[in-house]
């Protein structure tokens, strides 16, 4: 297959940011060809940037047929609809993470992309980040024995972290439970427009098949409060010992398999072999993470080595002169996953169904949540009330109902 005529849906800040430097290292996959977006001068000002022709209307860059893909950039509340829509018109496309709203217009996305034999993929970047990628590699060496349960305290609850538990596990939850508990703060900032008075802290169980269990807890994330900092810590506990990451400096942690040896096990059972997990990056891009156990040498490669004249720097909030060199890999992971399904029907990391369980875990734990822990079986084909109670949220934020396509498809969705 030639090259796939793509349209950049949303231009905003992210568009900018994390997909525009990566452009050059795609560009024997894809071919941009219009970038689209209701804001007039947002639009304008990114087509002219890249060359290309703005469209303020997703109706009016789908009828002139000049693409066969999107790379969808723009707020969760509309992820629904833009699906939905280019679906119906036989467009593939990459939809930024998170899904959507519900598990209902989850559902509706997956099917109406399978009815039209569309590709419809989610850019979910977490579990494509280092220290998950190396984790897999490790557990299937069965090194630590089996590994059952996760500890994950302050990384990312939400839809980011459902997706990483079943990249590791390779299934999928059988139900989850959760609690959450609320406490007043001082007046605080998370952005200049985002005020907070409260915290509210979490924690979810997700039981998976065989008696593996993750706990996955947090309160802000950000690590506002003097709470702690990204990515916080994760524990992957196996029969013999562990694999852990913990916070070293905002947004970066450091990793390391810790193992109990025989006599170890015979007098404490204190880890006493401890193997650093490594990371490797060239120009600022993640090479390759490692980590020498005393059998082999276990190694994830990077293939989305991102080549770039200004060599990116990927840095985050609050730590800018901190180079986070993964992060334009994840995503670019996640292009060439979708690149690779829509030319060569190559098999998927993450497909539409995983991306609607990672929504089902989401809204699962929120209802659990409500009813106080009462367990909610996944997969749920049940309406749920927080599902209901969003829809009427985003309609009254937006003022159209978020399940009407025709309507919201080009209304200017404001930033949550
Ligand atoms: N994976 C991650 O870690 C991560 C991080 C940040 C943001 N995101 C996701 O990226 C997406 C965009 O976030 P952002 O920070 O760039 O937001 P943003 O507000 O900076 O940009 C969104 C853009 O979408 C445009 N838009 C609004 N309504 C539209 C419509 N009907 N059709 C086309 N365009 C429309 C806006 O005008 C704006 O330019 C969101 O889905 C967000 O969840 C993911």
């Amino acid at each position: 297959m030639d090259k796939i005529k793509v349209a950049i849906i949303g231009t905003g800040n992210r568009t900018r940011k994390v997909y525009t430097p990566l452009f050059k290292s795609l560009n024997n996959e894809i071919d941009i060809v219009a970038v689209c977006d209701p804001n007039k001068e947002s639009c304008s000002e990114y087509a002219n940037l890249l060359g290309v022709k703005p469209y303020y209307s997703i109706k009016e860059l789908v009828n002139d047929k000049i693409i066969n893909a999107a790379l969808v950039v723009c707020p969760i509340d509309i992820h629904y609809a833009i699906s939905v829509y280019l679906s119906e018109n036989k467009i593939h496309h990459l939809i930024e993470t998170s899904m959507c709203s519900t598990i209902e217009q989850g559902q509706i996305m997956v099917k109406k992309a399978e009815e039209n034999n569309v590709i419809m993929r989610i850019a979910e970047n977490f579990f494509r980040f280092p220290f998950d990628r190396i984790a897999r590699e490790i557990k299937k060496t069965n090194f630590l024995g089996e590994i059952k349960r996760i500890v994950c305290y302050h990384d990312h609850t939400g839809y980011h972290n459902n997706s990483r538990w079943t990249y590791f596990f390779e299934e999928y939850p059988t139900s989850v439970q959760c609690i959450d508990h609320t406490m007043p703060t001082m007046p605080h900032n998370s952005m200049a427009h985002r005020q907070h008075t409260s915290e509210k802290f979490t924690s979810r169980f997700f039981h998976f098949p065989n008696d593996k269990l993750v706990i996955d807890q947090a309160a802000n994330i950000k690590g506002m409060l003097g709470r702690t900092g990204r990515p916080g810590i994760t524990s992957i506990e196996g029969a013999r010992g562990a694999i852990s990451r913990w916070i070293t400096s905002n947004w970066f942690g450091d990793g390391e398999v810790r193992y109990c040896s025989n006599s170890s096990l015979e007098n404490g059972a204190i880890a006493d072999e401890i193997y650093p997990i490594i990371n490797e990056a060239e120009k600022n891009c993640w090479t390759q993470t490692y980590v020498d156990l005393p059998s082999e040498r276990v190694t994830f490669t990077n293939n989305n080595y991102h080549l770039s004249e200004e060599n990116i720097k990927y840095t985050s909030p609050g730590t800018k002169n901190i180079i986070r060199d993964y992060y334009g890999s994840a995503l670019m992971s996640a292009i060439t996953d979708f690149t690779g399904a829509v030319m060569r029907n190559e098999d998927s990391e993450f497909t539409g169904e995983d991306a609607l369980m990672s929504m089902m875990m989401e809204s699962g734990a929120k209802e659990s949540a409500l009813n106080h822990g009462e367990a909610i079986k996944l997969p749920t084909n049940i309406e749920l009330e927080v599902d209901k109670r969003q829809l009427n949220e985003l309609e009254k934020k937006n003022g159209i109902n978020p399940m009407d396509v025709e309507q919201i498809i080009d209304q200017s969705i404001a930033r949550p």
